[in-house]
């Protein structure tokens, strides 16, 4: 699926619909430079799953994970080395409980699950952006 979304609001709305369509226990991966639009669309996504405010969701830079009600957990590992840092420092089981939703999981490619949904998100235009994933 390839999509480009012309401002926030359809980045927000396509941000729902992929929340409805999440597997339970499901791992969706980010990917795109800063700024591209992976915590807005996480916004959207984290707050209809976990049925709070999108204000609550809330960049995890410095402390690495947000947890949000219904076992919606929030990853930016923008600031990790490599999959052996995020086991190391107790992450790893995360992965096969609740949702996991992961900005800058290129840090820990070999051991995402084989099922996790990719999502690219590409700056196009300042309120412009291109989305890819599989489905
Ligand atoms: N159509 C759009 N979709 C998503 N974000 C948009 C759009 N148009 C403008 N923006 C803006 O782009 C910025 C995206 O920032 P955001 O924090 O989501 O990026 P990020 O990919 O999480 O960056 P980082 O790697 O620093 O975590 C926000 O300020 C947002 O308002
Ligand atoms: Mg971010």
């Amino acid at each position: 699926m390839r999509k480009v979304l012309f401002d926030l609001e359809e980045t927000v709305a396509l941000g729902k619909e992929i929340a409805k369509v999440l597997p339970e226990n499901g791992v969706v991966a980010f990917f795109g430079e800063l700024g591209a639009g992976k915590t807005t669309i996480i916004k959207s996504i984290a707050s209809t799953l976990a049925k709070i405010d999108p204000s609550e969701v809330t960049s995890p830079t410095f402390s690495y994970m947000h947890i949000y009600p219904n076992d919606v957990f929030h990853f930016d590992l923008y600031r990790i080395r490599d999959e052996k840092e995020f086991i190391f420092m107790g992450f790893g089981e995360y992965l096969r409980k609740g949702i996991c939703l992961i900005e800058w999981a290129e840090r820990i490619r070999p051991i995402l699950p084989e099922n996790t949904l990719r999502i690219r998100i590409r700056h196009v235009d300042e309120n412009i952006r291109e989305i890819t994933y599989e489905s």
